[in-house]
């Protein structure tokens, strides 16, 4: 277990707030506390987990239904190797939209409403930027992922597709928050040179002003603590504010969002001086965890079903 003594951080806290260990600053005026954050299970140990395939079932070895499993914690679910979604979860408030992210009922993707807002707003935000986004996968239903990641096995061996695609339940496409992008008439996501392109380069300066982060940044550092190789595609929306505290702590999503979820500091990280807060941003009153009492069960869905997902997008395969 890591303690960390806010009370000493505090102490030394400036108008903006203190240095901490790691290097972020702890916000000026919240209240101390003692945050105990239990150490999250390590990438290189659950890898080597084996996948239990049977007739009717898929599963990693030990994996657990996360933590914020309930449909309105869809925020902070951390999904990894490890920790799972149900096979039955179905987000809630799913829209329609399209390749090009206009919210239509023609739309042959599916996505949260709130996710699916923020990515129109980016879509029409990053052609003022010459830049043209098209979507290349966004909500995969337990069903739908457990075909990808066939897929994938079929074409690369289970142990090697393991390392880009998750195990059905552990993706973060079923929240409905997700979406892997492209561009429209550049490089495509496949190309090894997407992640220097200009329309990846735009979305990494630019997606968390729309509230999305990307889930699987590169570097083998970061590739050690987000359990999945690089991806300048997968983009996963958490919403503005918590967004914009991710890219501040220079962490990983993944990392990030357990530290969240087990009632971590309230943190403003080192990187934060390269972001500019959403308007009427406002740092995070110290959180209450919920009770962990309930038990992980079928959730309601207002959801239109899932629709056969159409390959507008040519001949460009669906990434993992
Ligand atoms: N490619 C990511 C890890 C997924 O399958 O969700
Ligand atoms: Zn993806």
């Amino acid at each position: 277990m890591r303690v960390v003594p806010l009370l000493a951080l505090i102490l030394g806290a400036s108008v903006l707030g203190a240095a901490l260990p790691g290097g972020g600053v702890v916000a000026a005026g919240v209240a101390p506390h003692t945050v105990v954050v239990p150490p999250i299970t390590a990438c290189s140990e659950i890898n080597k987990r084996k996948i239990i395939i049977t007739r009717t079932s898929i599963g990693i070895q030990g994996a657990v239904t996360t933590k914020n499993w309930r449909t309105s914690q869809w925020a902070t679910s951390v999904l990894d190797p490890m920790y799972r979604l149900s096979s039955s979860y179905k987000p809630t408030n799913l829209v329609a939209i399209t390749w090009r992210g206009v919210i239509s009922p023609k739309g042959g993707y599916l996505l949260k409403r709130e996710a699916a807002q923020a990515l129109s707003a980016m879509f029409i935000e990053a052609k003022v930027s010459n830049i043209s986004l098209k979507i290349l996968s966004a909500y995969r239903s337990y069903a739908t992922q457990r075909a990808t990641f066939a897929k994938w096995v079929a074409q690369s061996g289970l142990q090697q597709a393991r390392k880009y695609s998750a195990v059905p339940g552990h993706s973060e496409h079923q929240l409905g928050t997700t979406v892997d992008l492209g561009s429209l008439t550049g490089v495509a996501w496949s190309n090894p040179k997407f992640p220097t392109s200009p329309t990846a380069l735009w979305l990494e300066s630019n997606a968390y002003k729309f509230g999305f982060v990307r889930s699987y940044p590169a570097g083998s550092a970061n590739i050690a603590l987000s359990c999945y190789g690089a991806e300048a595609w997968h983009w996963r929306y958490v919403g503005k504010d918590l967004a914009y505290e991710i890219v501040c702590s220079a962490q990983v999503p993944r990392i990030f969002l357990w530290n969240r979820q087990n009632g971590g500091d309230r943190v403003i990280g080192p990187a934060c001086d390269s972001f500019t807060p959403p308007d009427g941003y406002v740092l995070p009153s110290p959180s209450v965890s919920p009770p962990a009492s309930e038990t992980p069960s079928e959730t309601p869905s207002e959801s239109p079903t899932e629709s056969p997902t159409p390959s507008p997008t040519g001949s460009e395969p669906t990434p993992p």
